[in-house]
């Protein structure tokens, strides 16, 4: 089984990945692989495809891949044949004859891994489509807000609001995230500039959008994801640029006065220091950006498993653990 976003994923499968992905988390959210998970992949193949820059997001997937035991190959789409006019999906075809087991893509088209799931028996990961969905990156921010807003330390976020602040219209981060979020019971905001702004939140999972300023986004929210202003995805001018810095930008003294004491501040990265947060607050010890990136090795070891349905008992394995 594919995954392509988070969208109309049942309630059972996102639990079941969050609390795989909690197994290789050490008490302090610090990545870890327990040795009983170590060789899980000892026969398999990981092909990366990175068709738009990607730090994060490639090397935890590589990382995540190794530490399981699998072999990685990454396929530079700038020197393969794609360049000569292969389409991807025949690119994907050959490599699976090779007999490689599972495709992480990454693409600016949205819809390309929907296409390519349909077209190889593979299982295929969204690494980020366009301004589609980012599956992976949705789990780990509902990881992570799971873990530091949940009372019980268990699935729920029921009675927490989490709001989303920057570019909304261009973000696949958020059209992952709210829908996760929202089926564990969170309130879901958006908030940003009317520009960067959906016309309606149809597509985001049941989320309400705040209209008004930073101080009624900030009003309330247990926590909030503050998103990059994605310039590659819009016509230049469509945004009064010195109008966010004045009245979005996620500063100290903003959070002082407008949010909650005990705010959690999140970002997916890249961070843009001085634009759309100060790094401060990136540094701040409300911040959980670094606490994000862990949990993302975790998160994608996590879906490794589930679609090549590596089957592991979860709780028998912690109960083994070492
Ligand atoms: C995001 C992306 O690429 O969608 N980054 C990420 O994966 N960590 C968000 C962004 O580019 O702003």
């Amino acid at each position: 089984m594919s995954l392509v976003g988070l969208k109309g994923m049942s309630r059972e499968r996102l639990v079941g990945l969050l609390d795989a992905a909690q197994s290789f988390l050490d008490a302090s959210g610090k990545p870890r692989t327990p040795a009983w998970a170590q060789n899980l992949l000892a026969d398999r193949a990981v092909g990366l495809l990175f068709f738009e820059p990607s730090t994060r997001t490639r090397v935890s997937f590589e990382l995540a891949a190794k530490r399981l035991g699998a072999t990685v190959i990454n396929l530079n789409a700038y020197e393969s044949s794609l360049k000569k006019g292969e389409t991807v999906l025949d690119t994907v075809l050959n490599l699976e004859a090779m007999g490689m087991d599972v495709f992480v893509v990454r693409h600016g088209q949205r819809g390309i891994p929907a296409e390519l799931d349909a077209g190889v028996r593979a299982p295929i990961v969204n690494a980020g489509d366009g301004t589609g969905e980012h599956p992976t990156q949705g789990l780990l921010d509902t990881l992570v807000l799971r873990r530091r807003l949940s009372d019980l330390g268990g699935a729920e976020l029921a009675g927490r609001t989490i709001t989303y602040i920057g570019d909304i219209k261009h973000s696949r981060v958020v059209r992952s995230g709210a829908n996760a979020l929202r089926t564990l019971g969170a309130t879901v905001r958006l908030a940003g500039p009317d520009a960067l702004l959906p016309e309606d939140a149809s597509g985001w999972g049941g989320a309400e959008i705040v209209r008004g300023g930073r101080a009624e986004a900030l009003r309330g929210a247990d926590a909030v994801i503050v998103l990059r202003i994605q310039r590659e995805r819009f016509p230049a001018g469509q945004l009064d640029e010195g109008g966010y810095g004045q009245g979005w930008r996620i500063t100290r003294e903003a959070l002082e006065a407008e949010a909650k004491p005990d705010v959690w501040v999140l970002h997916p990265g890249p961070v843009i220091r001085g634009e759309e947060m100060e790094g401060e607050v990136a540094d701040g010890d409300r911040s959980l950006i670094l606490e994000q990136v862990s949990a993302g090795v975790a998160v994608r070891q996590a879906v490794l498993l589930d679609v090549l349905k590596v089957g592991v008992s979860w709780r028998q394995a912690m109960s083994r653990d070492a």
